[in-house]
């Protein structure tokens, strides 16, 4: 099987591409990924030799690359997207180019080649925001309601991906997941910066009361669904897949991280709050468990600690990360937090 991975460099990308070529190291992987701030090769130097694995450099909104890319392919799993809410906030136009013009440009390749199976990876936030104090939780058949341009933008995709299938025959599936965790996460998303702020001795932000819900899921679990609703999943559906955290709000996931550390909560700053900031995720995934017997097997508190320790011996691979670019944004982001 030829595999078309679009945004194999970023986070999960990255580390599904490792899982695939460990299990499946027949399978040749095809990786399109136009190295955005948050694309990094490093991520994949296992790999970069295996006769079984390409890297094309090329956006995904690009009709004449994504063509070549998506010749002999037999399933596309797409991951290409702007994925942070904050820089959503600041610059929603990139995220239209990347996370709907892109789609819609890999979508008319996958019809025009006959692609196998499509596969689009999403997300929770595309059904807005739970309140804090009741026990709802996202299924498919919740309403979408997206409140921060990055949402919006993957409901838009989410939309088109579906319309394909209806229209042109295109045999998709998606999964709209919660926050994933783990290796490769670069140092801008919540638990990564508070792991690498801490590491450099700098205070760790928190958004307003810091009273936010997620619903967190280790990443390979994360793949592991992606591989089960490939190989098993029913074109045309929408699977919801999410992790074992009941309710934990972001100070408690940063208390967390202080005590594996070993440092004070003093390290904490409440910080100006996020605008249209979402309260609370949580994801009912007993339509993947009850039909594809998938369920987490990474509890939250274990795999906690084995990403801070990853983030202790990768100091290079974040360092780096951490440069130039990232500072003016972080400067732009949190001013003068030291
Ligand atoms: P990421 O920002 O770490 O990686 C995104 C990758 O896509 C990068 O390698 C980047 O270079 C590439 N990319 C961006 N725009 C591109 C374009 N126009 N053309 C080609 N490549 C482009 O993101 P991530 O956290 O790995 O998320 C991957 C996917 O999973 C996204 O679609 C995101 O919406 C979805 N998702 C993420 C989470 C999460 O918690 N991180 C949860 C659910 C779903
Ligand atoms: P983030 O990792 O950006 O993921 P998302 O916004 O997609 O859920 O943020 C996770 C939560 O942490 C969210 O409620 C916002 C909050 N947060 C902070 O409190 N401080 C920060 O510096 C960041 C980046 C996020």
């Amino acid at each position: 099987m030829k595999i078309l991975v679009t945004g194999g460099a970023g986070f999960i990308g990255s580390n599904f591409i490792l899982y695939w070529m460990k299990r499946y190291s027949n399978d040749k992987i095809v990786n399109l990924d136009c190295l955005t701030y948050s694309g990094n090769l490093e991520n994949l130097k296992e790999v970069a030799n295996n006769k079984n694995y390409t890297f094309i450099k090329g956006k995904i909104e690009d009709p004449i690359i994504v063509d070549k890319a998506t010749q002999g392919i037999d399933v596309v799993v797409h991951f290409a997207a702007e994925s942070h809410v904050d820089r959503s906030i600041k610059k929603p136009a990139e995220f239209v180019l990347s996370n709907v013009v892109g789609t819609q440009v890999l979508l008319d390749a996958a019809v025009r080649h006959n692609i196998k199976k499509f596969h689009h990876v999403s997300t929770d936030e595309v059904f807005g925001s739970l309140e804090l104090n009741n026990t709802n939780k996202f299924n498919e058949r919740t309403n979408y309601s997206p409140r921060s341009p990055y949402a919006a933008t993957k409901a838009a995709s989410d939309h088109l991906v579906r319309s394909y299938f209806i229209t042109y025959g295109l045999r998709i599936t998606i999964t709209n997941c919660s926050n994933n965790f783990g290796p490769y996460q670069f140092p801008e998303k919540m638990i990564p910066l508070a792991i690498t702020n801490i590491l450099e001795g700098k205070k760790v932000p928190v958004y307003g009361d810091g009273l936010y819900v997620r619903d967190w899921l280790y990443v390979k679990d994360h793949c592991r669904a992606i591989d089960l609703v490939l190989q098993k999943g029913k074109v045309g559906e929408t699977y919801c897949v999410g992790g074992l955290t009941e309710d934990i709000n972001n100070l408690a996931v940063v208390k967390k991280i202080i005590q594996i550390l070993g440092k004070e909560e003093s390290m904490i700053e409440f910080v100006k709050d996020r605008p249209g900031h979402d309260r609370k995720y949580a994801i009912d995934w007993s339509k993947i468990k009850n039909e594809l017997d998938w369920e987490p097997l990474h509890s939250f508190d274990e795999w906690l600690e084995k990403t801070v320790e990853w983030y202790k011996t990768n100091e290079s691979w974040w360092r780096r990360l951490k440069s130039k670019e990232y500072q003016e944004y972080y400067k732009e982001q949190y001013g003068d937090l030291d």
